[in-house]
Order: structure tokens, then sequence, then C-alpha cells
């Protein structure tokens, strides 16, 4: 049986480098990497070689169109998808994350290629107070007026989830769309020591502020409700859409973890907890405190309550996840901490 070609674009981030190392190490697939650095593939695939290309999306477009004829399946990940810059760098999120995410669209459709397109929980937006999980093709997209800028990146990638559903009706295009519930797992975003530049997510935030013995901060109190999935069980539901072409073909379908519910504020009780029993060469036990959103975020911000995936559609294709939350957050905090001084470099090396 011939090989499948996969190209994943800004497959050397957290999440695909873990999904290139899955692909590379079947004998189904061939693995190539468009993206503009490479610092955690090289980590994640320890010494073995791997195919990648150095390509700027925004700038390279004859590259990138060159590359998409060249493969079966391509996976788009190239994204800015950090609350921080949503609200301080609006413009450029939406640049890269729409009209550069656009070019990628249109490469597909141009060559007639499957598209894997990495979509967002955000797209989602509010709850607003409901306790009904969000469902692909029901549930509504509701967001905030124009000067709360979180929303923009909210918006943009609703927009280019229409614009592909669009051309799978109109021009044929074979397309996936996948929603990721906050994924966390070995080599998610790490923030730098002593310099808080604005990148991750809550897990990391935590992560570094026990490990430099500093306070855990929950924004507006921590009432905010998540579900977090392992990296594993996602790059899993990925594969298992791989498997599945003609079942998957023009379906959305939300990735995460019902099981694995918690409030930000238990969150943070829950890792200090896991810290200090597990690693007690720290600097002491962490205090956690209450900042205040805008604050710690910029004026623009507002949180989303709460997002909890229904996902009742993608277990028709054989999925589920599996890993619980403990086990979760035990094997991110035991990767970071054992890790940390080369995560630190690599997230040095991006930045330079
Ligand atoms: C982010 C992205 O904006 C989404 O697009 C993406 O889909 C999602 O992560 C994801 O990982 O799937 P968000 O859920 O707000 O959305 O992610 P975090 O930045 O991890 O924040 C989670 C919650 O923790 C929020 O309520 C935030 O205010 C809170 N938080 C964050 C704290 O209380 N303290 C911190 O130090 C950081």
């Amino acid at each position: 049986m011939s090989q499948q070609k996969i190209l994943c674009i800004g497959g050397a981030g957290f999440i695909g480098s873990h999904l290139s190392h899955k692909l590379e190490n079947s004998e189904q697939f061939a693995v190539a990497q468009a993206d503009i650095w490479s610092a955690k593939l090289k980590i994640r695939f320890e010494n073995a070689p791997f195919e990648f290309h150095n390509v700027d999306i925004s700038s390279d477009v004859e590259m990138l169109d060159e590359l998409v004829s060249k493969h079966d399946v391509i996976f788009n990940l190239a994204s800015k998808a950090s609350p921080r810059l949503y609200v301080q760098d609006p413009v450029s999120v939406a640049k890269l994350n729409l009209f550069d995410g656009y070019k990628v669209i249109d490469a597909c459709v141009k060559h007639r290629k499957k598209l894997v397109h990495f979509s967002t929980s955000e797209v989602y937006g509010k709850a607003l107070g409901s306790a009904d999980p969000f469902r692909e093709d029901d549930t509504n997209c509701v967001t905030g007026p124009i000067k709360n800028h979180r929303w923009i990146y909210s918006t943009t990638k609703q927009l280019l989830d229409r614009l592909i559903y669009a051309h799978g009706r109109n021009d044929g295009l074979n397309f996936t769309i996948v929603r990721p519930f906050n994924v966390v797992g070995p080599l998610i975003d790490h923030v730098m020591m002593d310099e808080d530049d604005g990148a991750p997510r809550v897990f990391s935030y935590f992560m570094s502020a026990l490990m430099n013995g500093e306070p855990l901060r929950l924004v507006d109190g921590g009432k905010a409700l998540r579900t977090f999935i392992h990296v594993d069980d996602l790059v899993n539901a990925l594969i298992a859409i791989l498997d599945n072409p003609d079942k998957s073909n023009g379906q959305i379908y939300n990735i995460g973890n019902p099981q694995n519910e918690i409030m930000i504020a238990d969150l943070a009780i829950m890792m200090r907890e896991i810290f200090s029993s597990r690693f007690k060469a720290c600097n002491g036990v962490s205090d956690i405190v209450t900042v205040n959103g805008q604050e710690f975020y910029g004026e623009g911000f507002e949180d989303t309550e709460r997002r909890m995936p229904d996902i009742g559609k993608i277990s028709q294709i054989g999925w589920a996840p599996k890993i619980g939350l403990r086990e979760l957050l035990e094997d991110t905090m035991h990767y970071t901490w054992s890790n940390r001084h080369r995560l630190t470099q690599s997230a040095m090396d991006a930045i330079n």
C-alpha cells in the first residue's frame, strides 16, 4: 500500500510536533513540516531525522502552493492562539489566522487536496449561563462587542470555518475542521523564567509560578470552567480522522474530554498539591492570589465562563479520550520539570 503524504503547516508547534512524530512512526504515512522554526520538533524527534521546510505562509506563497500540490492531506495548524495576544496585538492575530489561513484553503481548493483545518473551541464564544455542551452543528457562536478585542481570534477563526464550509459546498473541497478544547501535554508553550512574554495558557502560567516559587494568579477569582485534554488523546483523534476519510469529509469535530472539567481555582489547588508532593526541591510553596482580568491580559479582555464539548459526533468514528485530569497534569508537570532547562532554551530560540 502506498503511503499517504501528509503536510503539516505550522507543524512545529506544541500539537504539530506530537502529530508529526506519531505520523512519522506509522508506516501508513509520510510527513513533512512547513514552519518558521523547528525547536520543538527537534526535541520531540530527539535524534531522528524529519522533513522540514522553512516556510513563512505570510510571504512564501509560491513555496506554500508547491508543497500543497505535492501532498495528499494538508493539516493547517498555523495560528496565533493566546488570549493575551488577542487583546495586545489583535491585528497580527487576524492577519495570520484569517488572511494567511485563507492562502492554505485557496491552495487546497486549487490542487484538490484534503484539508484538515485547526479551528478552535473559542469559536463558540460565550456559554451565556447555559449548561448545554457545545455542539458542532447546533450551537450558536456568541461573542462580545467589538471593543473587547478578545473575540477577534474567535471571529476570524469562525470566518475561516465558514469559508471552508462554503468551498466544500461550491467547489467540492474535501475538508475536516477540528475544534480542540484546551489541550495540555509535554512541550506545551513554556513561560520563560523571569520573563512574562504573554504567549502561553493557564497550565504554563501555573507551572512556571510553581517552579519559581511565585504566586499562581487566578484571573477574576478563577471561576471559569474548562475541560482539559491530553495531547496524546488529541493526536489519536486526528489519526481516527485520517483513518475515516469518507465519514470525516465535510465534518466539524469537537476534540475535548468532557470528564476533565475543572474550575480554574481548583486547578491551581490541584497543581500546587501535585507539585509539592512530587517536586520538593522547589522554591517553597506558592500562594494563590486573585488578579483583575483587564489588568492581567490588557484592555479588551472578556472571559468565556464555561467551555464544555459534546463529543458525540467524533465518537462515531471510533474515538474517545482516555487520559484523566490527574494523569494529564502529573505527566505534563513531570515532563516540564524534568526538561525545564531545554524548554527555556527552545523558547528563547523561538524569540531570537
Ligand atoms: C485559549 C485560547 O484562546 C483558545 O483559542 C484555545 O482554544 C484554548 O486556549 C485552548 O487551549 O483550547 P482559554 O481557555 O481562555 O483559551 O485558555 P487559557 O489561557 O489557558 O485560560 C483558561 C482560564 O484560565 C481562563 O479563564 C483564564 O482567564 C484563566 N487564567 C489563565 C488564570 O486564571 N490564570 C492564568 O495565569 C492564566
